[in-house]
């Protein structure tokens, strides 16, 4: 096979596996939009302003999570995980789409080192 076409398969198929730029960019307006996702008023993450800090702050998922689909099973529904939780079931409850759950799952995944909460001069 020519080079050419051993990249354009390389480039195609990460095209696949690896979420764009826009895709992340959408997956953080979700998760961060008051009627969407709202993960900030219980997490702090990266570049979130004044966050809640009820549940733990949103770094090293990679480190935390065996898989994406294990990431989107608990926000799908993290009462199936710990039935005391205050983490509202997002799938279940359909607050997020199963697509739109894609989208956060995939910003949060890529949410890697230590985060400094953000507040806003009042
Ligand atoms: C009302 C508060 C609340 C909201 C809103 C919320 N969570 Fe949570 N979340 C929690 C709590 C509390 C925990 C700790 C574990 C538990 O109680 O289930 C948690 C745990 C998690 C965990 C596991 C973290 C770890 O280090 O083990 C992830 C991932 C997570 N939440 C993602 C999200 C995402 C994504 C959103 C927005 C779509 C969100 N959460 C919205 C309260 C919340």
């Amino acid at each position: 096979m020519k080079l050419s076409c051993l990249l354009a398969v390389m480039i195609s198929l990460s095209a696949c596996v690896l979420p764009s730029k826009q895709e992340l960019a959408t997956g953080k307006q979700l998760s961060f939009q008051r009627n969407k996702g709202n993960c900030l008023a219980c997490h702090v993450i990266e570049d979130g302003i004044d966050p809640g800090n009820i549940g733990p702050a949103l770094i090293e998922i990679p480190q935390k999570f065996a898989s994406k689909s294990a990431l989107k099973a608990v926000i799908w529904d993290a009462s199936a995980f710990n039935s005391q939780t205050s983490m509202p079931p997002f799938g279940r409850n359909k607050i997020l789409t199963s697509e739109e759950l894609d989208l956060v799952v995939n910003y949060i995944w890529s949410l890697s080192g230590a985060v400094q909460p953000v507040s806003k001069e009042w």
